[in-house]
């Protein structure tokens, strides 16, 4: 493979996005972040300085598993130390498979900040891809919102009443664009509270000019479809055109056809559409919430036939609807039919020698909103978790002990926590190499009566077997029989919905330290992860530029 270099400067511009002008977190300059395209096998060097003068960074490339450079992973204080201001670090990592992947800023909120973009893995020429297409198109879906992360996370750590939730998205973003109601902003100013991170409202701008994604008729695109959100789950949909999906997180799945797509922050999917219909005008390209009762209005794009201005004019009919916020039923059904192409199918382990039952629920620690799995809730500690692994850094972490591996089988998940309070901790599971790990992620009720949430696990270094969705408390005895043995979906990401339980496997073949999290950003930041550390014995050598945090310190000596 060749190696594909790039030079980054990360720090915050003004940008509007939403047509809203306020401070964005760019890369050279723009927002959203270069596109990166390989090819499988390249190496992709990434020399990143943070130009940003008051915050760490660290960048994630989700998807992409690492093997080999666990170190370049992206997850400050575990696979590195962030990247203080004014330094450079440099990831070098190879793109070994083909898909629709993406990158993303993973120290504090710096995702929701607009820290992201679209990383996209070709196959080798001789590779078979079991389906074709005239050309593609990226679409990458985003929530977005007014206020600056500072202020955001500011709410997120307030105590007891005086906690403030980031609330629901002001806009939702398709390629980085969309369009605010200008007016709403002299007319109410107070609510939803509109900081001083506002400059100005202007829907002329061209940062916030609608995307439009031009198809020529008769044609068939490859939709690459991606989901950075960092709260909303989303459902994509073209006004009068169906899709075929045909891949999800870099895996060809068996096509399946939709009118409309769920997805989650985390997920990616490619869609085939053909430009089918009456070429003369133009059609809606729209995404709206899930699973949450929405306050945002419609995400919308154009979808253009030809490449005349006339048919490139918004169309005049309303925006597509998306099924109902809160048919949950219909997402699981969706998620259902998800499965892997024969022919294209990585033989699942027959059987796992290490099971994991993580119960998520929302806590209150010492009076602040936390989410804990089996009681604890992560926070991450000054020195990267690997290097305690290779160095024996024992004063960092207690290595030997694990965070409990399952939770009280009498634990009502219908109900509110009896007893919200719950432990912060940072904890490491540990999985000896080639372990095979089944995790049931058990669903619960949130603090508020009625209410759970979808949360959408990505993990890093990896991508894993899905088997099975189901409702209320996973019980072997019922459920085991109908997990999904034959065809599941290789996924890096997968849903739990509300008051559910989804099963998943993945084999422990890459040494390393990982993080397994909710993907709402602001989740994970309130403790929603664990830590995964496989194969600690054979841990490639972490590179300096990894170091230097934390315990870390004392491994350098002053010349
Ligand atoms: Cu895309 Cu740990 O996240
Ligand atoms: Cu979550």
């Amino acid at each position: 493979g060749e190696v594909r270099s790039f030079q980054w400067k990360v720090e915050y511009i003004y940008w509007a996005p939403d047509c809203v002008e306020t401070v964005v977190i760019g890369i050279n300059g723009q927002y959203p972040g270069p596109t990166i395209r390989a090819t499988a096998g390249d190496t992709i060097r990434v020399e990143l300085e943070n130009g940003m003068s008051t915050e760490g960074l660290a960048i994630h490339w989700h998807g992409i598993r690492q093997i080999g450079t666990p170190f370049y992973d992206g997850v400050p204080f575990a696979s590195q130390c962030p990247i203080n201001p004014g330094e450079t670090f440099t990831y070098e990592f190879v793109v070994d498979r083909p898909g629709t992947y993406f990158y993303h800023g993973h120290y504090g909120l710096q995702r929701s900040a607009g820290l992201y973009g679209s990383l996209i893995v070709d196959p080798v020429p001789s590779d078979a891809v079991p389906f074709t297409y005239d050309g593609e198109l990226s679409i990458v879906l985003n929530d977005w919102w007014h206020r600056s992360i500072y202020s955001q996370e500011t709410g997120l750590s307030q105590l007891g009443s005086a906690f403030r939730f980031v609330g629901e998205p002001q806009s939702l973003l398709i390629e980085g664009r969309g369009r605010y109601n200008c007016s709403l902003i002299p007319a109410a100013p107070s609510s939803p509270p509109l900081s001083g991170d506002v400059m100005s409202c202007n829907s002329s701008r061209p940062q916030c000019a609608m995307h439009a994604l031009a198809v020529r008729p008769g044609l068939t695109y490859r939709l690459r479809i991606a989901s950075v959100a960092s709260l909303s789950s989303l459902n994509f949909l073209l006004e009068g055109h169906n899709m075929t999906l045909v891949e999800a997180d870099g895996h060809y799945v068996t096509p399946v056809e939709i009118s409309n797509l769920d997805i989650y922050s985390g997920e990616t999917y490619s869609v085939l559409v053909t430009a089918n219909q009456d070429p003369s005008r133009s059609y809606w390209a729209a995404v709206n919430v899930r699973g949450r009762r929405p306050a945002t209005p419609t995400g919308l794009a154009i979808l253009s036939y030809g490449d005349g201005s006339s048919s490139s004019a918004p169309p005049s009919t309303p925006a597509p609807q998306s099924p109902a916020w809160d048919d949950f039923a219909y997402s699981v059904a969706q998620a259902r039919r998800v499965v892997s192409r024969p022919g294209f199918q990585i033989p699942l382990p027959e059987r796992a020698n290490v099971r994991l039952m993580l119960l998520s629920t929302q806590n209150r620690i010492d009076g602040k909103i936390k989410w804990a799995i089996n009681n604890v809730s992560y926070v991450p500690r000054a020195t990267p978790v690997i290097a305690a692994f290779q160095f024996n850094l024992t004063t960092a972490y207690d290595l030997a002990a694990s965070p409990p591996r399952d939770f009280s089988r009498g634990y009502k998940i219908r109900n509110a926590p009896p007893n919200p309070s719950a432990i912060q901790g940072s904890g490491v599971y540990t999985f000896r190499h080639n372990d095979v790990v089944d995790v049931v992620l058990q669903n619960s009720n949130t603090l508020v009566p009625n209410n759970s949430e979808i949360h959408p696990w990505h993990l890093h270094g990896h991508d894993f077997w899905v088997l099975g969705y189901g409702s209320g408390i996973y019980r072997s005895h019922r459920h085991g029989s109908t997990l999904n043995f034959v065809n599941p979906p290789m996924r890096n990401t997968v849903a739990v919905f509300p008051y559910g339980w989804t099963y998943l496997r993945f084999r422990a073949d890459n040494p390393g330290v990982w993080a397994f999290h909710c993907h709402i950003e602001s989740h994970f930041h309130m403790g929603m992860g664990v830590m995964f550390a496989e194969g600690v014995d054979r841990l490639p050598r972490i590179p300096a530029q990894a170091l230097g945090c934390g315990y870390t310190k004392a491994l350098f000596t002053a010349p």
